[in-house]
């Protein structure tokens, strides 16, 4: 092979590995944006403000999932087990017979990336 040849290979190599280089926790957002969007945004919104079509005159309001100073052990305490589950508002419903694990560890993962508090 000739130079440029073999320098075309180790740009082309180089740039395809880059495109490709989404780690297992990507993956987990992308796969937790797509449970967010179908369970989560009606209540807490599509930007998960907190904004959503049925958060209207709910008091306390769906949380602001962007500013939450929960950890994800107390995350997933609540969506396994509801608002009801935490003593906190029953309006937030308990997901764990709708949820798979892998789906709720995903939208953790997915919060946790939107978040502007970590
Ligand atoms: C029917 C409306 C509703 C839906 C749907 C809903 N939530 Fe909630 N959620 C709430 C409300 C209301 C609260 C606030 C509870 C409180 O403050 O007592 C809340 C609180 C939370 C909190 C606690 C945040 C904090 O900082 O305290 C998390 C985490 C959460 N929801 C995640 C989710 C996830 C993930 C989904 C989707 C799988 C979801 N919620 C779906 C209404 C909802």
């Amino acid at each position: 092979m000739r130079k440029i040849e073999i320098l075309t290979w180790i740009l082309f190599l180089s740039l395809s590995s880059n495109l490709s280089a989404l780690d297992a926790n990507d993956k987990s957002v992308i796969r937790g944006s797509i449970v967010f969007r179908t369970y989560c945004a009606l209540c807490h919104g599509e930007n998960a403000d907190g904004k959503g079509r049925l958060a209207e005159g709910k008091v306390p309001p769906p949380a602001n999932l962007t500013k939450t100073f929960l950890n994800d052990a107390q995350k997933e305490e609540i969506i396994r087990k509801g608002g009801m589950g935490v003593n906190r508002s029953p309006f937030m419903p308990p997901w764990k017979d709708e949820l798979s694990n892998e789906q709720i560890k995903d939208v953790i993962s997915y919060i946790n990336f939107i978040s502007k508090t970590k």
